[in-house]
């Protein structure tokens, strides 16, 4: 699906020039915990603008979208992370139904905001361990009509029923406080979509308050810090030379770009925060994909006559709230999960049954760029 409108996204990259071949998008999608370093003040109105961002940007894109974001990733190394993610939470997740069912729970009641593909994994998985699909109910939560589409038409595929067996949601995780009764959810699981939760202990809350007590919150990822500080940014576009040298033919106006980013964040020649190794790893193979993968793939759909440079419905934005595994351990402390396996005897055993041993579960051995975190829902506040 393609669209014109000139949303806030679009807005934002029009600051820069027509050649930039990188596309920013809104920064106030980026976590607002780290809105003051890019040059945000923490309110309302600019959280809500992040939402709106967030929501204009589903509107776009389309197969074309698919097909340049598989090559960036290919160019970045990835191989195909996106599966490992799914393949990896959806075995989590069985075991979290066979757990909950062996513990006695009647239907359990499963949740997935940002279904889609991820949701095809967890049925399949099921499918594979001949799970009894009448004891359980799958909410699916998704914005764009197509890639719940993906999800549902699987569901019918195998014979669930609407409304036996699944419900569709047109929304988002933010929406289910009005689609879904508190404390009814036994089982919230997302694959990479939690990145779209720039105010993070808002969206975790709403999900907690829709769980029972005991309820699990499961959170497969991309955990890299992307936009945690302007000057890890501002080093790739503007002082690398592998970047400068792939770019310079096409970016004749780098250095108008660079006194724009120079404006409007002026942190950017802060030293790095200090995120320890697995993170700052994470952080360099992201930059891969993002200043190296990226370009590399767009200037290859540009020059096919694919995609425009600048403004394209299927470009993709760079600024998103991403956070470090750490970071999605504190939110769902704070919306009341508890995340120890030592303190959670439940979570312990799903776990152990997975045969994973930490939580949060690291995929990579030496970088946090793809992990899953689970809370278990507890009721209140952790330290
Ligand atoms: C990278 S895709 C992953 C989709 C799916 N989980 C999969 O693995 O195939 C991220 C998805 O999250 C959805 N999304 C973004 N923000 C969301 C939100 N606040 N609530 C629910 N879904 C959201 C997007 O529309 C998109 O489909």
């Amino acid at each position: 699906m393609t669209s014109n409108i000139i949303d806030s996204n679009l807005a934002f990259d029009a600051k820069f020039s027509p050649d930039m071949p990188y596309a920013l998008g809104d920064p106030r999608k980026i976590r607002w915990d780290k809105y003051g370093l890019f040059g945000l003040q923490q309110t309302k109105e600019n959280v809500l603008s992040g939402y709106g961002a967030y929501s204009s940007e589903w509107e776009r894109g389309g197969p074309v979208q698919n097909d340049f974001v598989s090559a960036a990733a290919k160019n970045a190394g990835f191989g195909d992370s996106s599966n490992q993610l799914r393949e990896a939470g959806a075995n989590l997740v069985y075991h979290a139904f066979q757990v909950l069912i062996e513990q006695g729970w009647g239907t359990i009641n499963y949740a997935e905001p940002g279904a889609g593909l991820s949701t095809v994994f967890v049925i399949k998985e099921l499918q594979k361990n001949k799970f009894d699909f009448d004891r359980c109910f799958f909410i699916l939560i998704e914005p764009s009509d197509e890639r719940l589409k993906i999800a549902t038409d699987y569901l019918k595929s195998v014979d669930l029923k609407e409304g036996q067996h699944f419900v569709s949601i047109h929304g988002r995780n933010v929406d289910i406080a009005e689609n879904i009764l508190p404390g009814t959810l036994d089982i919230v699981y997302s694959v990479a979509t939690d990145h779209h939760s720039h105010y993070p202990y808002h969206e975790r809350k709403i999900e907690a308050n829709a769980t029972r007590g005991g309820g699990i919150k499961i959170n497969a990822e991309w955990c890299p810090p992307t936009c945690y500080h302007p000057s890890m940014l501002y080093e790739w576009l503007f002082i690398n030379d592998e970047v400068h040298e792939l770019t310079r033919d096409v970016w004749k106006s780098k250095g108008n770009d660079e006194k724009m980013f120079e404006r409007l964040f002026p942190q950017y020649s802060d030293a790095y925060p200090d995120l320890g190794q697995l993170n700052m790893q994470a952080w360099k193979e992201i930059m891969q994909f993002w200043m190296i993968g990226y370009p590399q793939a767009k200037l290859a759909m540009v020059d096919a006559g694919k995609m425009a440079l600048k403004g394209d419905p299927n470009d993709i934005f760079l600024f998103e709230a991403h956070s470090i595994p750490e970071d999605v351990v504190k939110s769902l402390k704070e919306a009341g999960y508890e995340t120890s396996l030592e303190k959670s005897p439940l979570l312990a055993e799903i776990y152990e049954n997975a045969g994973l041993i930490e939580n949060p579960h690291r995929l990579l051995a030496d970088s946090n760029r793809l992990a899953i975190i689970s809370g278990e829902y507890v009721g209140k506040p952790q330290q």
